[in-house]
């Protein structure tokens, strides 16, 4: 097993905690216990006890999960330690070394990095920008043999925000069932969408051979609790907590509680509301600094998620451009480059406003000097 760099969050790892202003997050700004709940709530943490509680993921939570997917119940849902460790035991639980997968690009490059690592041979296919990062169904089509295992998608999209339409999601499910392979769908930026409709899931094709993934990180903002889930068929629910008990056993008892309820029908677009309100304010006030670069950087609206994946004009490399910008504005932004598309930027737009809007006034006067 050989691992190239996951560059993207080898850079986030080192630089995200030193800087004035972290704009390469790609989900919304966390609150803390006080400010996200009731007094009664944070008693009821606080009266819990540390143990391992339940490896596949309490009852409570699963049922609060299986709520949001129609026709699951807790059966369909392991959880894991973010959606990160959800795909990475997709992959060791149903690939190995020559198997052929085919991966949606530009991408987060978890999936794609860890299984080159064990020698699966990954094929891509584009969402394009002349296509509002839509992908080309011929493309995908023509891409897929009849040994490709598995097909990987991430809707909605990182970094462009794009989200697949129904009649898309139906599509990708038809082409993997004609070759009787896998969908792993990482649908981690699911109900951050700005129009408020949350997006059709690959769950929703109701074909056994697929596997969706997400997690508290993005849309509910919670990303310290490191709480991810699968769900999919109850075979394969079996057989990745199975492969959980090598990685990393259990999730946080605490976790496990707070995202039960989070997640609970009572509670859930509560949080995904507040989500939707601060992506709406911070986006208009992204597209009014965009204005004034007079068309050198440009972007497609994203559909969902706390990113901008932004094109620029000006003659720099998109890393010396990051340096730049991390060394003389104590900024830290995503270059392009670590998604292997030079001359874009991707800038995390949901920081509290006001530092979105420090940060940005920031660059402004380096960015007027290219
Ligand atoms: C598409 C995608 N999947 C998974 C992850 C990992 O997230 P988590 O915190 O749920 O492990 C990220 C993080 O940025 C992501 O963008």
């Amino acid at each position: 097993m050989n691992f190239e760099k996951f560059q993207l969050e080898r850079q986030q790892s080192t630089w995200e905690n030193k800087v004035d202003y972290n704009l390469s997050e790609s989900g919304i700004h966390p609150g803390t216990f006080k400010t996200l709940f009731k007094p009664e709530f944070i008693e009821e943490i606080a009266n819990t006890e540390l143990t391992y509680g339940f490896t596949e993921g309490s009852n409570e939570l699963r049922e609060s999960i299986s709520s949001i997917y129609k026709g699951s119940d807790p059966d369909n849902i392991q959880a894991f330690n973010g959606s990160a460790e959800a795909n990475m035991v997709a992959i060791m639980s149903l690939l190995k070394s020559g198997d052929e997968m085919i991966y949606m690009v530009p991408n987060y490059l978890q999936i794609y990095g860890f299984a080159r690592g064990l020698g699966v041979n990954v094929k891509t296919f584009t969402l394009k920008e002349s296509s509002n990062w839509q992908p080309d169904i011929d493309e995908l089509k023509a891409l897929v043999t009849d040994k490709t295992k598995m097909i990987c998608i991430c809707n909605p999209n990182n970094p462009t925000g794009s989200v697949l339409p129904k009649e898309t999601v139906f599509a990708i499910g038809e082409i993997a069932k004609e070759v009787d392979a896998w969908i792993l769908s990482d649908e981690v930026y699911r109900g951050a969408e700005l129009n408020r409709e949350e997006c059709t899931s690959f769950w929703d094709i109701s074909y056994s051979k697929t596997i969706v993934n997400c997690g508290l990180s993005k849309a509910y903002g919670l990303p310290g609790l490191r709480l991810g889930w699968s769900i999919s068929n109850k075979d394969y629910i079996q057989e990745c907590w199975a492969t959980h008990d090598y990685t990393t056993i259990a999730i946080g008892r605490l976790s496990d509680l707070i995202g039960a309820h989070v997640l609970h029908p009572d509670n859930r677009m509560t949080t995904l509301n507040r989500t939707r309100d601060a992506l709406t304010e911070n986006l208009r006030l992204f597209q009014k600094w965009v204005n004034i670069f007079d068309q050198q950087i440009s972007f497609i609206p994203p559909s969902a998620g706390a990113m901008a994946f932004v094109r620029y004009n000006w003659d720099i490399n998109s890393t010396l451009l990051v340096e730049k910008v991390r060394k003389e504005a104590s900024v830290m932004l995503v270059a392009g480059d670590w998604y292997g598309m030079d001359h874009y930027l991707r800038f995390g737009y949901g920081a509290k406003s006001s530092d979105l809007k420090a940060a940005l006034e920031r660059i402004t006067p380096i960015l007027k000097t290219l």
